[in-house]
């Protein structure tokens, strides 16, 4: 395990501490004697260890992205990068990432042993991430040579279990091959869950990953990767396994279930919805073996990555500013209106949305008002998204019924993302449940009011500026859609009659702070504590381990 050399506080710094706790306390301490509070911070000052750490996942942007899953590995890497560990990302080569815009190299091949003696050579290539980042990128055509990321014309590959089962596999493969153990594998979702779960079942003596530990984080609880239980023996997993208490889930087999099970410990994506999965209808079938976890689970709030998503120095919209001069949103606003074929008008206020079209996000309510809101109120409706038919067919035939006023883009583009977010004054995201939402963080950055649901991530990040003066935006709270339509019309009627109240929210947003550095030193913190768990436990099982001392794989 790599330990980083002890930071020792300088001398100004010991003084600094001597000092200020002298003042608070009469009592004198005997020279260079600290009290034991403090003695117990320099303690964990010299235990600070340089982890290594990787990322592994579906998805990290801008390489390949379907939703926030993508920012938010790229954004913690670099958060993690920051604070001095060693950070690596590892995600599948698919076929979709362009390769002509970045610098990838061929590292090598591996072999993939699955069950059955099924085995599978594939390819590691290295690219990076803010140019210092590694990112693996594991190559195998069969699994990952397609048009789609996890399915194709709304239908899901029916491999799935396949096709990610092997790629948590081959993850620990290359580890091993490359000679990186890395102290934490950090899984996201149900696609890598089943890492923690080969990483626990590894022949444990011989094991090169015995002082590696896990962190299983849950960014949406309503995909479990359920399937087929006939996959275990191609994933070499035993059928004594296949028990309500690990993989099976009403005859299937429920991968991020095992992964809650075998992780070592298990966060999500902001504290509200750590509780609500708690909740037999937050858990999504999962609430009774997360509640068994309850004391290793914990909510961590995503950030917003302010290289990527800042209104001041976005390369992708048509003009920057900041909250002390907004004359470049209003051209971002006529920007959009343009490119939107919307009429020209900087008094109408924009209500945009950025979205998967999806059930999750609150789309069946908006279908059931928005065409009577278009008809009765004075704004322009612009969004972005692509999902479900339905709702894309909705979409489109909505900018034909309301020409000028209504206008959509179905399909993925992270440009237009930005100018949605920039030229925009309300950002609508009436989802029936968010676990964290980068929407509506990134909305509040870029001076575009929510008007939001309250749920998960959304209460952790937007206040209704009706009850607190420091608010940023509008808050509804029954998943209905006479909720939806009554604050849609709130917020437009307050666009007209209190402007100043729209203004003060649009500028409470843009000083809010959501940088990543809070949240990524929660997950060190916990990082540092689960490897400094496995690392305690196996040295008292068998101090004399040679295995512990040196890798097997240096
Ligand atoms: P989720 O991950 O559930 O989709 P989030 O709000 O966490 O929701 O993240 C959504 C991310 O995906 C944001 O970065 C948003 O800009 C982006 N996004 C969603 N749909 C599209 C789209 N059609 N085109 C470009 N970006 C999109
Ligand atoms: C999921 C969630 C979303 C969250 C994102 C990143 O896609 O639906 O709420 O922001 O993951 O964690």
């Amino acid at each position: 395990m790599a330990l980083a050399s002890p930071k020792r506080k300088t001398t100004t710094a010991t003084k600094k501490t001597a000092k200020s706790t002298s003042s608070k306390k009469a009592t004198a301490l005997p020279k260079g004697q600290l009290p034991v509070k403090e003695l117990e911070k320099e303690e964990r000052k010299e235990t600070k260890m340089k982890l290594k750490i990787l990322l592994v996942a579906s998805e990290c942007s801008p390489y390949a992205k379907v939703g926030g899953l993508a920012d938010m590995i790229f954004s913690l890497s670099r958060s993690l990068a920051k604070l001095e560990h060693e950070v690596k990302v590892i995600i599948p080569f698919y076929s979709v990432i362009d390769k002509s815009l970045y610098n990838i190299r061929f590292l090598g091949s591996a072999c993939v042993h699955m069950g059955c003696n099924c085995e599978h050579w594939i390819g590691l290539h290295e690219a990076s991430l803010d140019g210092n980042i590694p990112l693996w990128l594991v190559e195998y055509a069969d699994y990952f040579n397609r048009r789609g990321i996890y399915d194709e014309s709304g239908r899901e590959y029916t491999d799935n279990a396949y096709r990610f089962g092997m790629f948590s596999k081959a993850v620990l493969e290359i580890c091993k091959e490359m000679g990186w153990i890395p102290d934490i594998f950090h899984v996201n979702d149900w696609q890598t869950s089943l890492l923690s779960v080969f990483l626990k079942i590894w022949p444990n003596l011989l094991s090169p990953f015995k002082k590696s530990a896990s962190l299983l984080t849950i960014h949406n609880i309503c995909y479990q990767g359920k399937y087929d239980a006939m996959v275990l023996p191609y994933l070499g997993i035993d059928w004594k396994l296949f028990t309500a208490d690990t993989f099976e889930d009403y005859g299937q087999i429920n991968l991020l279930k095992a992964g809650i099970v075998y992780s070592d410990f298990i966060t999500t994506v902001s504290p509200t919805y750590a509780k609500e999965i708690l909740e037999p209808i937050g858990g999504a079938g999962l609430s009774e073996i997360l509640r068994k976890r309850a004391d290793t689970l914990m909510g961590i709030l995503n950030g917003v990555d302010m290289k990527v998503w800042n209104p001041k120095i976005d390369p992708l919209i048509p003009v920057n500013y900041d909250k002390t001069d907004l004359k470049g949103k209003l051209l971002c606003k006529e920007a959009l209106q343009e490119k939107f074929g919307l009429r020209k008008a900087p008094n109408i206020p924009i209500v945009g949305m950025v979205s998967r079209l999806h059930v999750q996000k609150g789309i069946s309510l908006l279908k059931s008002i928005l065409k009577e809101a278009l008809a009765t109120e004075d704004f322009q409706f612009v969004l972005l998204g692509e999902g479900e038919k339905e709702f894309e067919d909705f979409f489109r035939t909505l900018s034909m019924e309301f020409s000028g006023k209504a206008a959509s883009f179905i399909g993925f583009s992270e440009e237009l993302a930005h100018l949605i977010f920039a030229g925009s004054d309300f950002f609508l995201m009436p989802s029936l449940y968010e676990p964290c939402g980068l929407g509506q963080l990134y909305a509040q950055i870029y001076g575009t009011v929510p008007i939001a649901r309250a749920t998960g991530g959304i209460v952790d990040s937007v206040l209704d500026i009706r009850q607190d003066s420091s608010g940023t935006g509008f808050l509804f709270h029954q998943p209905e859609a006479t909720a939806l339509l009554e604050v849609l019309k709130t917020a437009l009627g307050l666009w007209k009659n209190n402007p100043q109240l729209i203004q003060t929210a649009r500028i409470n947003g843009m000083g809010k702070n959501f940088s990543w550095e809070e949240s990524a030193k929660k997950y060190e913190e916990i990082y540092t504590k689960i490897v400094q768990k496995k690392y305690s436990s196996i040295t008292s099982h068998n101090p004399h381990n040679p295995y512990l001392s040196a890798s097997l794989f240096p």
